[in-house]
């Protein structure tokens, strides 16, 4: 493992997190990402429109990391149309990969996987259950592309995006396709996140917190602002 923990004052980890995928996509172009949606990217966005130069996504692709099933696409919480409304719809990547629900899940998980395969850099973030996109506990190292049955604090997360449709099921791409990619960045913000991101880095790597398994990954960036990292013994 070469875990690499980076700190930033939390009224500077936005334009610092922007500053850093900015360099990437100055050096890289073709940048292959998966991008989360959830409250903790949602600042990171903002300082990316902020910062873009015109053609600075225009020939990177975006993936999609997850999304719940079933909601429709004005439900607040659905993860692509939130995606497209704070980030996609205004830095214009070459080509952005949403979960594509209209036919069946089946198909739906085939597409995800195909477009999860060789990601340049996979940016997650990480659940106050430990879950890394819909990867919920009990998932393992070697988990799939696939859907999901959302554990409750997901449900109760999803309600406070604003969902008025109840999901119960989720999509998400699998740890597994996550630690094969080239780079991949945890991105952790706020004190409530301070316990599970503990556990997360200094507990035992295990399945009730999948995010321990990240730290499997070679080039592993955690990406944390003061309070989520105010419990971490290595920093
Ligand atoms: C959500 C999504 C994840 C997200 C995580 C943290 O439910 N499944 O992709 O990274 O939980 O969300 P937040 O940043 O809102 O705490």
């Amino acid at each position: 493992m070469s875990l690499s923990l980076v700190i930033h004052a939390a009224d500077e980890w936005a334009d610092a997190v922007a500053a850093a995928l900015t360099d990437r996509l100055r050096a890289e172009p073709r940048l292959r990402v998966c991008l989360p949606t959830g409250e903790t990217p949602a600042p990171l966005y903002a300082a990316l429109v902020r910062q873009a130069d015109a053609d600075l996504w225009s020939q990177a692709t975006v993936v999609l990391l997850d999304d719940y099933v079933g909601l429709s696409t004005d439900d607040q919480a659905a993860g692509g149309p939130r995606l497209r409304r704070e980030i996609v719809d205004h830095v214009h990547p070459a080509s952005f990969i949403d979960i594509d629900q209209s036919g069946d899940l089946e198909t739906a998980v085939q597409r995800l996987d195909a477009a999860a395969i060789g990601l340049d850099l996979a940016i997650v973030g990480l659940g106050l259950n430990g879950h890394i996109g819909f990867n919920e506990p009990g998932s393992t190292a070697d988990s799939s592309t696939r859907v999901v049955d959302l554990h409750p604090r997901s449900q109760e997360a999803a309600e406070g995006y604003g969902t008025e449709g109840a999901p119960e099921r989720g999509i998400t791409i699998g740890l597994a396709r996550l630690l094969e990619a080239g780079d991949l960045w945890l991105l952790v913000t706020g004190e409530r996140k301070a316990e599970i991101l503990s556990r997360a880095l200094e507990g035992p790597e295990a399945s009730d917190v999948p995010a321990s398994f990240l730290r499997r990954h070679a080039t592993l960036r955690v990406v944390a602002d003061e309070p989520a990292a105010s419990l971490l013994a290595s920093r």
